[in-house]
C-alpha cells in the first residue's frame, strides 16, 4: 500500500512548515492562486521522483533565503521516506532508515503519477514526455527495465562521442553497436509487452470518458527504428548519417507513442478539454496497470481538476480516479467547482491552504 500517513514539508516554495495527515483516500488542497497548493504536489512528486514538474531544476523549490529544503513522509504500511536537498551539496534521500543511492527503491514505494497543466506535453510536445511516460509504467512491472535502459544510455553516450571524432573508429563503434543492440533488444520486448497489456485498459477508460473520440483514435507503440529490420542493420545503414550528425538516429532513445484521430495528431484536432480527456485517460489507465500487476495503487497528484473540464467532464474523471482506489491529493481554487460536480462525495479530508500555511 503506497500511501502517505504524515507529511512533513519544511522549505518548499512559500511553504516554510506544514505538517498534515492526509487521508488514505481522497486530499482536496483549495486556497487562492499562490497559496501553495501546488507545491504540496511538488513536494511528493519531489520525494517519489527527485524531480520537479514544474521545472528542471530544484534550486528554485527552495524557499527562498534558506538553504534546504527538506520533505519527510510516513507512510500506512510503515516506512518511512525523506529528503533534503540543498543548494550547495548533494541530497539525502532516506528510505526505511537506509541511505538510498539513487531513486529506484522509493520510485517502487511510492509510484507518483501527476495529472497537471504540462500534462498536455504528453500531447503537444516531441516524443520525450510519452516515452518518459511508457518507461514510468515498464519500470514499475518490469524489474529489469532500468538496467537495460541504463546500458542502452551508457551505449548512445559512448557511440556518440566515437561519432563525433574527427577519424572514426570503426571498431569501437562496433562494440557499442553490439551493446546497444542488446539493451534495445530487452527495452524493445519490454515496452511492448507493457503496450499492449496498457492499451485495452486505455481504450476502456477512454470510452467512458469520451466516446465518441474514443472510436476515432488509433495509438501505437514505435520502437525507434525501422519496424521491419534489425537494428544492427539499420545502425550499419545509417552510419554516414550518424556520422554527419554526430549522434544516433534511431535507436530506443527515439521510442515513442503516436497518438492520432484519424491521419492528423491528436493535439490537431481535439479541444483543449477534450485533450484533458485524453491525457487523463491516459494517466488512469496507468494507475490501472499497476493495480493489476503489482496490485498496488499509484498517488494521483491533480492539480487543478477542474480547469479546461466542464461540470459532467470534471465528475467523470474525478470518478475514474476514485475507482482506482490509491491516495489522491487534488488541488482547486473553489472547492464547490469540485464538490458541486460530486452526486455522492466520497469521504474527504480537506486543506485550505493560505500563505504557504495548511490547515485541515
Ligand atoms: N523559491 C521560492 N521561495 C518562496 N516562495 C516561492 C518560491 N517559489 C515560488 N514561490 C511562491 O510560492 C507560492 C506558491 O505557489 P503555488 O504554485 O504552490 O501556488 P498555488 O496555490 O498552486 O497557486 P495557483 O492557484 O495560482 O496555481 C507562490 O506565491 C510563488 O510566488
Ligand atoms: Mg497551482
Amino acid at each position: 500500500m503506497s500511501k502517505i500517513k504524515r507529511l512533513d514539508i519544511s522549505f518548499v516554495r512559500n511553504i516554510q512548515s506544514a505538517l498534515i495527515e492526509p487521508s488514505a483516500t481522497v486530499n482536496i488542497l483549495h486556497g487562492e492562486n499562490g497559496s501553495g497548493k501546488t507545491s504540496v504536489l511538488e513536494s511528493i512528486y519531489l520525494l517519489g521522483t527527485g524531480r520537479s514538474f514544474r521545472s528542471g531544476k530544484l534550486d528554485p523549490l527552495i524557499t527562498h533565503d534558506y538553504d534546504e529544503a527538506i520533505v519527510f513522509a510516513e507512510l500506512f504500511n510503515g516506512p518511512s521516506i525523506g529528503l533534503s536537498k540543498s543548494r550547495r551539496k548533494a541530497h539525502k534521500l532516506r528510505y526505511a532508515s537506509e541511505t538510498q543511492k539513487n531513486w529506484d527503491n522509493v520510485a517502487r514505494e511510492l509510484p507518483v503519477q501527476i495529472l497537471d497543466s504540462n500534462s498536455f506535453l504528453l500531447l503537444e510536445g516531441g516524443p520525450k514526455p510519452r516515452r518518459r511516460f511508457l518507461d514510468w509504467g515498464v519500470f514499475h512491472v518490469e524489474h529489469s527495465f532500468v538496467d537495460s535502459w541504463r546500458r542502452s544510455r551508457k551505449s548512445i553516450a559512448n557511440r556518440n562521442m566515437l561519432l563525433k571524432q574527427r577519424q572514426v573508429d570503426h571498431s569501437q563503434l562496433k562494440a557499442w553497436d553490439v551493446e546497444l543492440c542488446l539493451a534495445a533488444s530487452e527495452m524493445d520486448v519490454a515496452r511492448k509487452s507493457y503496450f499492449e497489456e496498457f492499451l485495452p485498459l486505455f481504450i476502456n477508460v477512454y470510452k467512458s470518458l469520451d466516446p465518441s473520440n474514443a472510436d476515432l483514435l488509433d495509438v501505437a507503440y514505435e520502437r525507434g527504428w525501422d519496424s521491419q529490420q534489425e537494428l544492427s542493420d539499420v545502425l550499419i545503414e545509417n552510419r554516414t548519417i550518424d556520422i554527419r550528425y554526430g549522434a544516433t538516429q534511431s535507436g530506443p532513445h527515439r521510442a515513442d507513442i503516436s497518438l492520432k484521430v484519424g491521419k492528423s495528431k491528436a493535439v490537431e484536432i481535439l479541444s483543449r478539454g477534450q485533450q484533458k480527456l485524453l491525457v487523463s485517460a491516459l494517466k488512469i489507465a496507468q494507475g490501472r496497470l499497476l493495480s493489476k500487476s503489482l496490485g498496488r495503487e499509484c498517488i494521483y497528484l491533480v492539480d487543478d481538476l477542474p480547469a479546461e473540464l466542464d461540470r459532467d467532464n470534471r465528475a467523470a474523471v474525478f470518478n475514474q480516479l476514485l475507482s482506482i482506489g490509491g491516495q489522491m491529493f487534488v488541488t482547486c481554487v473553489d472547492l464547490p467547482a469540485i464538490v458541486e460536480c460530486l452526486s455522492s462525495p466520497p469521504a474527504m479530508a480537506m486543506f485550505h491552504v493560505e500563505r504557504g500555511t495548511i490547515t485541515a
